[in-house]
């Protein structure tokens, strides 16, 4: 029963499966026949929110009395273009609710066809630059071959059947499960976790699907995209963020408590990793929770109006005051250590890439540039 109850506490938290198809560069994914169609349903079922031509609200990034966040531009200004096709899929059919927004799910009322056929037109509205960075951040490209077609099709839809046996077990939604190349293994994800399922929907296991062929280990791949997701549906405005110093080569997420010293040490190094052309991105993880020393810290840097500052303050590397830990944005302390226990955050510094590549700890940033750049 444990087992049980942990698979369902897993399930509940988990969001929508999605997957990284491999992306074409500079060359749009779309034809201009979808462009029509989803300029149709797009005007019918998305402008009311985005705008006519996804231009969004104005104050998008401010959050209403309730938290809220108004609809933001999804035209190639607003962060939409920092999501690859998979993520964008998800959202669309799944809408804001997995990520604590309000966007309505379209996934009983569009087909895939009509998903794909919408973005394509959301995208005919991004600038060709904004394109081809957005394409560029597809997939590393040494990773892509081990999938087989038939998988990459099959992981859009899932298996209808083997996921509503298993929600019937667990009770709840979840995400779908989705075929392997191992005939009658299906895929499905739990939080940040991969599990395999029998055809019949009765047994899972927990473990690790190596191709011993071409030595690509699956279970990893999709973890990563599961971590992906995750982290890609914290919006920027949620984060302290050490823009890179020129052009933007990578950007590292990092999960930090202000009291610990290897945190500490890290942070004196990001001005570094920015002159490298990496984007830092802290989020928040108290280690120990509500109850730990960095707690009430993390949220008064949360809560700062200058939260760069801030942070180098709550990390002793400068000398100021810290705001009260009392305001709305302190929220996403909670978020954040929940989020970090999801994607198999233990412990402080906790580092990913936007691969979804989780660095363990504390590396000096001698080595860590050539880690976030390359793609090893
Ligand atoms: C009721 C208003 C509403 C409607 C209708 C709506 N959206 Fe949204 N959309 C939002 C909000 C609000 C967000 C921000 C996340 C959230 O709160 O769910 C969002 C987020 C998004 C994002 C992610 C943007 C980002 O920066 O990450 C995309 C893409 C998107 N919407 C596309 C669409 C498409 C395509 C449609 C039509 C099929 C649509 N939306 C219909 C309100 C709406």
């Amino acid at each position: 029963m444990t087992g049980m109850k942990q698979l369902a506490a897993f399930a509940a938290v988990s969001a929508t499966l999605l997957l990284a198809l491999p992306v074409q560069a500079a060359e749009r994914w779309y034809d201009q026949k979808q462009v029509a169609r989803g300029a149709d349903l797009f005007a019918q079922n998305c402008a009311s929110c985005h705008g006519a031509k996804g231009e969004g609200t104005k104050n998008w990034k401010t959050p209403d009395a309730n938290g809220v966040y108004p609809p933001p531009p999804i035209n190639g200004t607003g962060h939409a273009w920092h999501h690859d096709l998979a993520l964008l899929r998800g959202t669309v059919k799944n809408g804001g609710k997995p990520v604590g927004g309000v966007m309505p799910p379209f996934g009983d009322k569009f087909s895939d066809e009509d998903v794909d056929a919408v973005l394509a037109y959301v995208q005919s509205q991004w600038p060709d630059q904004i394109y081809k960075t957005w394409a560029s951040r597809g997939e590393p490209k040494a990773e892509a071959p081990s999938q087989p077609q038939s998988l990459v099709s099959s992981l859009q839809t899932g298996n209808r059947k083997v996921t509503r046996l298993l929600e019937q077990r667990l009770g709840q939604p979840v995400p779908p499960a989705v075929e392997t190349p191992v005939e009658g293994i299906y895929q499905t994800r739990l939080g940040a976790n991969v599990g395999y399922l029998t055809e019949d929907g009765r047994y899972i296991f927990m473990g690790q699907l190596i191709d011993l062929k071409t030595g690509a280990n699956l279970t990893e791949n999709a973890k990563r995209e599961a971590v992906r997701e995750r982290l890609g549906a914290i919006p920027d405005s949620d984060k302290v963020i050490y823009p890179a110093k020129g052009e933007e080569k990578a950007v590292l997420t990092i999960f930090t408590d202000t009291t610990c010293p290897y945190c500490r040490k890290l942070h004196k190094e990001v001005p570094k990793l920015n002159d490298a052309g990496i984007s830092v991105k802290y989020l928040p993880y108290p280690r120990g929770g509500a109850s730990g020393p960095g707690y009430t810290s993390l949220k008064q840097v949360w809560c700062a109006r200058d939260r760069q500052t801030a942070m180098s303050i709550a990390k002793e590397n400068m000398k100021g005051e810290l705001p009260s830990p009392d305001c709305d944005a302190a929220a996403m302390v909670d978020r954040g250590y929940q989020l970090g226990n999801e994607v198999g955050v233990t412990g402080t510094p906790a580092l990913f890439k936007s691969n979804g590549q989780k660095i363990e700890g504390y590396v000096p940033y001698q080595t860590l540039i050539p880690m976030v750049l390359g793609n090893s």
